[in-house]
């Protein structure tokens, strides 16, 4: 009896807020509506190709807390008054990367607050981070893996900036908000050596992605979040090292497996949640076509400069026996350069801006 009675009372709310126009507005959408000229915050999750440095982050790791017991908290204060910072160290490259020049916050050198700026970066992607501790280990003890930074997101800044970007103007939160993901760099890498040999790398990729969505996604929408971008893997086949080797690691063959899954699973994903909008950015196929034709991008080098680490090696680079940073594809062994960040930008607004309604 208790279950139809339920049924009746829930289908007649429904019907009732379906013909009332005045309770009609706090019915949520159905169909999923994103436009990037309506996006005035990104929220961003991933690991070095992503993080920012922040005054009360990890030095070199992050924008705010780490993974040591105790630290992932901060208060709504430190929040608040926490500067993107933007120098040498202030990413993996030596200069803004993709969140910065997408957002424009934090793109010259200097400390920035994410509330100054037109679209507010909220940067919670951490240094070396995989998907979670329970597939591959932490690089070290204090590195936020992907599931942990979404909930350390839900448990101490989405009630501080959730209500904010509610309050934004017309704009709610489900419009307002863009949530992008960027992960993967660091897991199919470390899988090579340390994955358990009795799975192979499809399914044991296929269930680290499952972990993004059922730990991380769905916890964002769950908490009124709806649009969605992630980021495909980079050519790390193409990597300064791999260029050279006969039998690339990971090999294209293994970066595509990653991309497929991440596509399904993301398909899957907005066809089985009412209103969620997910967008997979191909920057793979963008950043081949960079290497494959590397002039039209003002790139002359598809490796880099030993010495980046140098400072003087920004202003000074011929000292070092290398051309300015800006002309190479890769930073380092792992990391694509500032410029090459800074190209992918304009692929990418092309992308939201095609997605957009
Ligand atoms: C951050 O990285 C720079 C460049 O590698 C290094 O010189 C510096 O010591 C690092 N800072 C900390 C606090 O580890
Ligand atoms: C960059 O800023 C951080 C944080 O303010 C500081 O600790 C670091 O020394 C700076 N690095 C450089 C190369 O100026
Ligand atoms: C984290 O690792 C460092 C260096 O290995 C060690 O000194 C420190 O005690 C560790 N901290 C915790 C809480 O395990
Ligand atoms: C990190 O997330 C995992 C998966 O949800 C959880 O089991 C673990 O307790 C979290 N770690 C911390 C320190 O919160
Ligand atoms: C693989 O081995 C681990 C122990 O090392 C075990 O826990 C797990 O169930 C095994 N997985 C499969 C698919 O056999
Ligand atoms: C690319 O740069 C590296 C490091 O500066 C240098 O060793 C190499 O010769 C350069 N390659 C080309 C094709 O210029
Ligand atoms: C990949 O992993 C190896 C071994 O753990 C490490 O030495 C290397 O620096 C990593 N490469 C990248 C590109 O992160």
């Amino acid at each position: 009896m208790t279950p139809s009675i339920a049924a009746t009372t829930l289908l007649s709310l429904v019907t009732l807020s379906a013909f009332h126009p005045a309770s009609a507005k706090c019915v949520p959408p159905k169909e999923a509506h994103f436009n990037w000229d309506d996006v005035e915050y990104l929220i961003a999750f991933g690991d070095s190709y992503t993080f920012v440095q922040g005054t009360y982050g990890y030095p070199n790791y992050s924008f705010i807390g780490n993974y040591l017991p105790g630290e992932l908290s901060f208060t709504p204060t430190e929040l608040l008054s926490n500067r993107i910072v933007q120098n040498f160290t202030g990413t993996a490259e030596g200069g803004p990367n993709w969140v910065e020049y997408l957002t424009g916050c934090g793109v010259e050198p200097g400390e920035h607050l994410p509330s100054d700026c037109a679209i507010q970066l909220w940067d919670f992607a951490f240094a070396g981070a995989d998907v979670s501790e329970e597939f591959l280990p932490l690089h070290h003890n204090f590195t936020t893996p992907l599931v942990n930074q979404t909930a350390q997101y839900l448990k101490w800044a989405e009630p501080v900036l959730g209500p904010r970007i509610e309050g934004r103007g017309t704009n709610k939160k489900a419009e307002a908000a863009l949530v992008a993901v960027w992960i993967g760099i660091n897991d199919v890498n470390d899988s090579q050596s340390k994955k358990p040999a009795n799975i192979t790398f499809q399914d044991f990729w296929q269930a680290e992605i499952e972990a993004v969505f059922s730990e991380s996604v769905l916890p964002l929408f769950g908490a009124g979040y709806r649009n969605f971008l992630f980021v495909n893997l980079p050519p790390l086949d193409r990597t300064a090292a791999n260029q050279v080797k006969s039998n690339p690691s990971p090999s294209k063959e293994q970066v595509g497996w990653w991309n497929e899954i991440l596509a399904n699973r993301a398909r899957e994903f907005a066809e089985t949640n009412q209103g969620a909008k997910a967008m997979v950015y191909d920057a793979n196929t963008f950043l081949n076509g960079v290497m494959n034709r590397p002039e039209q991008y003002g790139i002359t080098n598809l490796t880099y400069c030993p010495d980046y680490a140098q400072l003087e090696v920004l202003t000074k680079p011929e000292e070092y026996g290398c051309r300015p940073l800006d002309e190479y594809f890769w930073y380092n062994s792992g990391h694509m350069s500032s410029h090459t960040h800074k190209i992918m930008v304009p692929n990418l607004i092309e992308f939201l801006e095609a997605q957009s309604t």
